[in-house]
């Protein structure tokens, strides 16, 4: 924000406390927020003062009775206040329209608001403008309220690209896809398991090797569906953590943009960085409950080898063939 305002524009937060949470889009919430700065240091000619709030707002029945698009319910509430020149009725009427612009030619594309409108709405929020010309501007987001829990704070992209050594199942039917993925686990230093469907991914975890990770492409072929599988895998101790990967925006685990709760998701195409942090970040963020207990029940005891200590001295080895003659032997 410093950046794009300049030195003469005075910037104050005022955050309330016991906020609640929202969700969002962080890199759209930062969008937005740009947009509607810019919007005010523009209005402001670059001297003034400019206040970001954050706070927590109900909307009542009497608020949606007089706006219909309006939901009464809780919201968080972004609003950016300036001291700038205001609108008048005619442009508030008209500044969220995609392409409406009183800025001369080459200075405003008029989309800023639109593009601010659009993403709250799809957040299931609204937006009001209160502005008076010559008395500046507030523009409020209203953020619906999110009674999950905040994310946790090692955002997939702050943790760095660093590999491990935990058990990796890869489930990927496109076989050139998943030539490629081991081969960048196996130099990340991670052991790997692979399949090449749902099933068969199946039969490696009902195997009873430890597996800490299973990296699973949403679609495939077969019988079995990814997230039965998922729910296969999980119903089974110790916990395992999960990372599906799809080359689709939309299918069976992602609904309007979102992954269902609890669910991370690597999108096609990825760079081996990308890979990278989102393995490790699953891996350190995995559900931790049935972890004890599988410790107590099979210790992973040397540190010289933690993860195969349990089959040292008597090797399993399982054996998946269709020819009768090599089952018997
Ligand atoms: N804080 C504000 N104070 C006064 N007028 C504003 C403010 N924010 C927006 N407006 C008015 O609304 C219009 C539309 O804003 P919008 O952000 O959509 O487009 P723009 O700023 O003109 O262009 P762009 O954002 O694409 O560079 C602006 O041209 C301006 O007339
Ligand atoms: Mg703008």
């Amino acid at each position: 924000l410093r950046r794009a305002l300049g030195e003469e524009i005075e910037v104050e937060t005022v955050v309330a406390g016991g906020l609640w949470n929202t969700f969002a889009d962080p890199l759209q919430i930062e969008n937005a927020l740009l947009n509607l700065a810019i919007n005010s240091r523009d209005a402001m000619n670059g001297a003034g003062r400019l206040t970001i709030e954050v706070g927590n707002a109900f909307l009542d029945d009497s608020c949606s009775r007089t706006h219909p698009e309006v939901k009464a319910g809780q919201y968080v509430v972004l609003a950016v206040t300036d001291t700038g020149s205001g609108m008048t009725e005619e442009v508030k009427e008209q500044a969220f329209e995609p392409s409406f612009s009183t800025k001369p030619e080459g200075k405003g594309t008029g989309l800023g608001l639109s593009m601010v409108y659009g993403f709250v709405k799809q957040s299931g929020g609204h937006v009001k403008i209160y502005s008076q010309a010559g008395e500046g501007t507030t523009i409020k987001l209203y953020l619906a309220r999110s009674f999950r829990s905040e994310d946790h704070v090692s955002a997939a992209d702050t943790v760095a690209t660093t590999g491990g050594t935990e058990t990796i199942l890869v489930a990927e039917d496109d076989e050139g896809v998943r030539t490629t993925v081991i081969e960048m686990l196996t130099d990340f230093g991670y052991y790997v398991l692979k399949a090449k469907d749902a099933q068969s991914a199946l039969t490696v975890i009902e195997s009873g090797a430890h597996i800490d990770l299973l990296f699973t492409d949403v679609v495939m072929p077969g019988p079995l569906k990814s997230p039965q599988l998922v729910r296969m895998a999980r119903a089974r101790p110790p916990d395992i953590a999960v990372l599906y990967t799809s080359g689709y925006t939309e299918d069976s685990i992602v609904h309007g943009g979102r992954l269902d709760p609890g669910l991370e998701l690597l999108s096609k195409p990825y760079t081996r960085e990308e890979l990278a942090r989102k393995i490790r970040h699953v891996l350190t963020n995995r559900p931790q409950g049935g972890g004890a207990a599988a410790d107590a029940a099979a210790p992973h005891s040397t540190p010289a080898d933690p993860r195969h200590a349990e089959t040292a001295g008597k090797l399993k080895l399982l054996l998946v063939e269709d020819d009768a003659f090599y089952k018997i032997n």
